[in-house]
């Protein structure tokens, strides 16, 4: 018996030191102490039925050989761990030092960036921004604007109609009257905003764009503070070397219209594609409040007058820009747009 034992322990410790893998470490676990044919399970159980005199003895060295091959079988076990640790570690290694792909990031629409930069000049002015439809109803868009309905000035405005007599704004206008109607002057707003006209497309005209229309009304204000604020803005938002004009022009709605023109930040007023040669590009339609709008929102024209702009946010954005195709905005071409 005790050389039994005494060869099962040689053997198994031969073969715990050669064994390759955790799986042959399980199996030589099973070999020895599998519960029910386990090689030293098996003599263990035995010793109860062994003489006296044998029984101690035997007992003590199997107990202390079980002992012995437990310990080597889990310092083996161990070492395969480490060093599957070891070959993951090496596998798997990353440099945290090293700098980070950085995700793709989006940005503001160039007409968004200009209209933001647009809105913070004016707010710097004590304007305040303010919002309107753009499904509107004839009323706002045409006749409180003082464009009745067989007046020629609607021709102007080619417009997409609604089955339900409901319109698409053909202007940010109407912002006006419905800022009018709400409140008290004195005021002094911008509405940015997208408009629509039932246009031919081309290089400078969409059928969808965008407008900032602007309004200051209040007791004694003229056409000086509308010089002013126009002037302030324009050399602003295109540098102070920017000149200025106004001639006259129509718009319904003002008595007196104008055209403020600037000079083209494109060749800096010499001539050039952008301004056809002229040195000056229109951007800023405005005048005086017509009377007949200030009565049409129960205001009193002796008392308060005001004046009223609507300039193209797309135009200004081309020339800030120097763009010389609207239809660059709306083609959602990224090519384009990853310019800005
Ligand atoms: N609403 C006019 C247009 O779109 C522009 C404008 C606004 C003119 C305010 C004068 C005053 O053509």
């Amino acid at each position: 018996m005790e050389k039994e034992l005494k060869t099962i322990r040689e053997i198994a410790l031969k073969e715990i030191s050669q064994a390759k893998s955790l799986d042959e470490l399980n199996n030589l676990y099973l070999k020895y102490f599998g519960r029910r044919k386990g090689k030293l399970t098996i003599i263990l159980r035995g010793i109860k039925d062994l003489s006296e005199k044998e029984r101690p003895k035997i007992g003590k060295l199997a107990n202390e050989i079980k002992q012995e091959l437990e310990q080597e079988l889990e310092k083996k076990k161990r070492e395969f761990q480490e060093a599957k640790i070891d070959i993951i570690a090496k596998k798997e290694w990353i440099d945290v030092t090293q700098p980070g792909v950085k995700p793709p990031h989006g940005h503001l629409h160039p007409i968004t960036q200009v209209r933001r930069e647009v809105e913070k000049v004016f707010s710097s002015m004590g304007f305040e921004i303010a919002e309107g439809p753009e499904v509107e109803k004839e009323y706002y868009n045409f006749d409180a604007l003082n464009i009745p309905k067989e007046h020629s000035a609607r021709e102007l405005m080619d417009t997409f109609w609604l089955k339900d007599g409901n319109l698409l704004r053909t202007h940010t206008s109407p912002v006006q009257v419905r800022v009018m109607e709400k409140r008290k002057p004195p005021l002094r707003i911008i509405a940015p905003g997208r408009c629509f006209r039932y246009e031919a497309i081309d290089a400078s005209h969409e059928a969808t764009f965008n407008q900032v229309e602007g309004l200051m009304i209040g007791e004694g204000v003229s056409l000086a503070n509308l010089k002013a604020v126009l002037i302030s803005f324009v050399k602003r938002f295109f540098g102070e070397e920017t000149k200025t004009r106004l001639r006259p022009g129509y718009f319904p709605f003002v008595e007196p219209g104008f055209e403020l023109d600037i000079t083209c930040t494109v060749c800096g007023g010499k001539g050039c594609s952008v301004c056809k040669g002229t040195g000056w590009v229109e951007i800023i339609p405005c005048g005086m409040v017509h009377p007949n709008v200030l009565k049409n929102v129960k205001y009193d024209p002796k008392k308060v007058s005001g004046f009223a702009f609507g300039m193209g946010l797309d135009r200004v954005a081309m020339m800030r820009y120097g763009i010389d195709d609207i239809r660059l905005f709306y083609g959602g071409d990224l090519r384009f747009l990853n310019q800005f």
